[in-house]
């Protein structure tokens, strides 16, 4: 099933345009869809269409790669697969056929906490440069669980989400009627039952007291930083007070993020907050961007405004559903021909060529 190339493939971002050939009309309104009004996912596009990139003549771009060292590992580009729940959604190979491509392309997996995998299982398929992506359980033995259990499958560092204690849900997917299928699944979360929930009290809040009660706080992160024995990076920074004191307090790294626009309806697009963060956090310590990244010239825009490599969200998800492990293999090693071609067209050989004054404000058609 879904195990060639279609035709009609040629850009990264055809596997979008192919995928509703590939997933019903309910899945494909959860993936593609944000929170609310899907206004997030909007303004995350509209924002690198804010940019263009100007061309430069006559360098000599011969030596040209785009190989990283990020987080102590050594990789060929800077481009991630971004943690994506539910992948059976797509395919019913899921996030073994992921990881296979990552394999494949040398490309550093982030391994959801709600995979419809296990961890491990995932782990066995990938290549040595896995992440594993982290939300805090209700119980601090669940998630001292998941974190040992990441650690023994061989996993080089923890990505823990903040952004997501309360997501409202798409208005697209409701009305597609979209329902999570049973083998759908977290499969990691399958040994820790849930807690019951507490009635709430006349007056309470169903968001203060009820959805946001098991809310990680910083006294959590603190927690999570003094029990990690793998470095933590934090994914759902957009504010740069929020930059500087995740910096200060012991984090590896920061995503700038807005979830895809699945969090908060009207939040901004990871792409214009990712100057402040950079300069909040200064040069020199690891800033990642996901959020609306389609291309390679989106992703050199994210590099030139100041992140050090991009995570890919729905896309892997298209492609998954379109070609299984062979599309998402072949959509990653699409975007980094589309980032060679940038550059070179750029005059940039390296990562570090690529700045701000690569980028030009775009005119609106
Ligand atoms: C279907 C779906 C599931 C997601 N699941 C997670 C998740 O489990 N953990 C997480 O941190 N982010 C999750 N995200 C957000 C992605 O990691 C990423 O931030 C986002 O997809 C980037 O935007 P893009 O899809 O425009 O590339 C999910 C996104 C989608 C579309």
């Amino acid at each position: 099933m879904n195990s060639s190339i279609p035709s009609g493939v040629w850009n990264a971002i055809d596997y979008e345009q192919l995928a509703p050939r590939h997933m019903d009309a309910g899945r494909l309104a959860y993936v593609a869809g944000g929170c609310g009004w899907d206004t997030a996912v909007a303004a995350n596009r509209a924002a690198f269409a804010a940019w263009a990139i100007v061309p430069r003549l006559l360098r000599d771009v011969r030596g040209g790669h785009t190989r990283l060292t990020l987080g102590g590992l050594e990789l060929p580009h800077p481009l991630l697969l971004a943690p994506v729940a539910h992948q059976r959604l797509a395919h019913p190979d899921a996030e073994i056929a992921t990881a296979c491509a990552a394999q494949a392309t040398g490309t550093c997996l982030v391994a959801s906490t709600l995979s419809s995998c296990t961890l491990e299982a995932i782990a066995a398929a990938s290549g040595p440069a896995r992440w594993f992506q982290l939300y805090l359980q209700p119980e601090r033995a669940h998630t001292q669980g998941l974190l040992r259990r990441a650690e023994a499958a061989g996993y080089c560092a923890i990505v823990l989400t903040l952004d997501a204690s309360i997501q409202l849900a798409s208005r697209s997917a409701l009305r597609a009627g979209f329902a999570m299928p049973a083998d759908c699944a977290p499969a990691n979360l399958a040994t820790y039952p849930a807690p019951a929930a507490a009635p709430l009290a006349e007056g309470d809040s169903r968001i203060f007291q009820g959805a946001m009660r098991h809310a990680p706080t910083w006294d959590d992160l603190h927690w999570l930083l003094g029990v990690a024995r793998l470095p933590v990076w934090v994914k759902g920074v957009l504010h740069p007070d929020d930059a500087r004191a995740l910096q200060a307090a012991g984090v590896a790294g920061l995503i700038v993020s807005n979830h895809g626009g699945r969090s908060l309806d009207g939040a901004p697009a990871a792409l214009h907050a990712l100057p402040a963060v950079r300069a909040a956090v200064g040069e020199g310590y690891p800033v990642l961007l996901d959020g609306g990244v389609r291309s390679g010239a989106d992703a050199f825009k994210a590099l030139a405004l100041g992140a050090n490599a991009v995570l890919i969200g729905r896309l892997q998800m298209y492609a998954l559903a379109v070609a299984g492990a062979l599309g998402v293999a072949h959509m990653l090693q699409l975007l980094t021909e589309e980032l060679h071609a940038c550059m070179a067209q750029a005059g940039c050989a390296l990562l570090c060529d690529i700045t701000p004054d690569c980028l030009a404000p775009q005119t609106p058609c």
